[in-house]
């Protein structure tokens, strides 16, 4: 049946009826909120390229934390600022590192609060790399202990999920096996499976002072062109015991996350980094776009596109729009 009989139309006049047929709706549900945790007291820096956002003490972090649960986000990503770096990042590893102390701190004060810690090294590097350098580059095997390391700390910590954002070959499985020896086995694993090479990560490099000193992260993290080798890559991550899979960045790379979803029986997350936030908020700043219709727009794609969790920068204001 064709027009004049068949009017698509129809079906967008009146909202009641456009919202009983609206295909996607994303909700606070669907969302985390990332956070940054610094040492001190009382102590909340400013990230000059992301607006809205902060280094925070722990102290700080505990009381954004109840905020946000209050506003139904009920899920933070950790990342640490440590006070010194080595040439490891095995002090991540400690029981009184940034994160261990900001895992503990808020299970205790925000009991209900998911909160997931970030795994890998470039934060706590003297160099900004994600691993162990052995001549010039990241040697993939010394890293995975590093990272098993930190995991399983967390884990002591009561972290709810791990997520490792190295891209070594193999951390998936390491990681497992260590939280499984030492009793962790009910705690998932969320893969930065499909983690591209992406100048969209420039802002939080500033923001988690991780820029690399050398060189960049070619060697470990994917090449942009690729799209078959991404689903190698996420269907690797699921065999070694990857709970949920992501693709990073989002909005460069919604076709990765159609066929992730389309290809694996998984949970897909995807993650809205740093530099599409600074976008947004850059254009929003000069009254160049509606910020509120943009942000709303631009979480319903990536959700559209597949993914069933996604990791954002917006998370907060996004829970204040749809109040
Ligand atoms: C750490 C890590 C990065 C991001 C998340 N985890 C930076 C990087 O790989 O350089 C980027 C997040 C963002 O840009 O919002 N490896």
């Amino acid at each position: 049946m064709y027009y004049p009989t068949t009017r698509l139309r129809r079906l967008r006049k009146n909202p009641v009826l456009r919202n009983m047929v609206s295909e996607t709706r994303v909700t606070t549900d669907d969302l985390i909120m990332p956070l940054f945790a610094i040492s001190g007291k009382n102590v909340k820096n400013p990230i000059l390229s992301m607006p809205g956002n902060f280094q925070l003490s722990i102290d700080l972090l505990v009381e954004e934390c109840k905020q946000l649960f209050d506003s139904g986000i009920h899920s933070v990503l950790l990342f640490g600022i440590p006070e010194t770096k080595d040439e490891t990042g095995i002090i991540a590893a400690e029981d009184n590192s940034i994160i261990s102390q900001a895992i503990k701190a808020i299970k205790k004060h925000v009991p209900g609060m998911f909160v997931i810690a970030d795994v890998c090294n470039c934060e706590y590097t003297t160099h900004g790399h994600c691993g162990t350098i052995v001549n010039g580059d990241v040697d993939n095997d010394l890293t995975l202990d590093t990272l098993a390391a930190q995991s399983v700390t967390f884990a002591k910590f009561g972290v709810d999920m791990i997520a490792p954002s190295d891209m070594m070959d193999g951390r998936v499985g390491k990681i497992r096996n260590a939280l499984d020896k030492y009793g962790y086995y009910n705690t998932p694993i969320m893969a930065y499976s499909a983690k591209y090479a992406s100048a969209f990560y420039g802002p939080f490099r500033d923001a988690a002072d991780s820029a690399p000193q050398f060189g960049n992260r070619n060697s470990y993290q994917m090449n942009p062109d690729n799209s078959n080798e991404a689903m190698r890559e996420i269907e690797l991550d699921i065999q070694e015991g990857a709970d949920i899979v992501m693709v990073k960045p989002a909005l460069s790379y919604l076709d990765i996350i159609r066929r992730a979803k389309d290809t694996f029986n998984i949970p897909i997350a995807a993650y809205n980094v740093s530099g599409e936030f600074s976008m947004v908020k850059a254009a929003a700043e000069r009254g160049w776009i509606d910020e509120e219709r943009i942000v709303k727009e631009i979480l319903t794609s990536i959700k559209r596109a597949g993914s069933d969790i996604i990791i954002t920068y917006h998370a907060k204001e996004f829970a204040k729009y749809i109040k």
